[in-house]
């Protein structure tokens, strides 16, 4: 089973920006604990703040990958490119956000990715992602 973490933009600043809201550890760090913990998946993990480069990354896995779990980051807000690239590919791809976004700001209530995507976890800090993992365990 091969799956990909796609992170957006600013989430490379995990463990120092904004540690209330993302908590204070960074991504490389729960990577690593990720791999771990699922050591019988192909997990990778790629991050970038520049949209094009995620809409490429998921071309890149889209065709190969069993599965795609993103966190856009704001790009989640704004981007229409990259919620076509969700849909143009065969991986089904989990929406992923370590805050609840519908808590927060109105402009972070709109995904454009969310209707292509398999499903939506979000507000459960970094375990978002876990639970995104395991939903492509059964
Ligand atoms: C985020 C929520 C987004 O609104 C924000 O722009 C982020 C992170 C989250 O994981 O909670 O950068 O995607």
């Amino acid at each position: 089973m091969k799956i990909q973490i796609i992170n957006g933009p600013n989430l490379n600043l995990l463990g120092l920006r904004e540690k209330d809201i993302y908590g204070g550890t960074s991504f490389e760090d729960y990577f690593k604990s990720l791999k771990k913990k699922y050591h019988k998946l192909d997990l990778e993990y790629f991050q970038s703040n520049i949209e094009g480069e995620i809409i490429n990354k998921i071309h890149e896995v889209g065709f190969d990958f069993n599965g795609i779990v993103l966190n856009a980051a704001a790009y989640t807000h704004t981007s229409v490119g990259i919620a076509d690239a969700v849909r143009s590919v065969n991986a089904c791809t989990v929406e992923v956000h370590i805050s609840n976004t519908i808590s927060r700001e109105d402009y972070r209530h709109t995904s454009y990715i969310a209707p292509h995507a398999k499903g939506i976890i979000m507000g459960f800090g970094l375990y978002s992602y876990e639970l995104a993992i395991n939903s492509f365990l059964k």
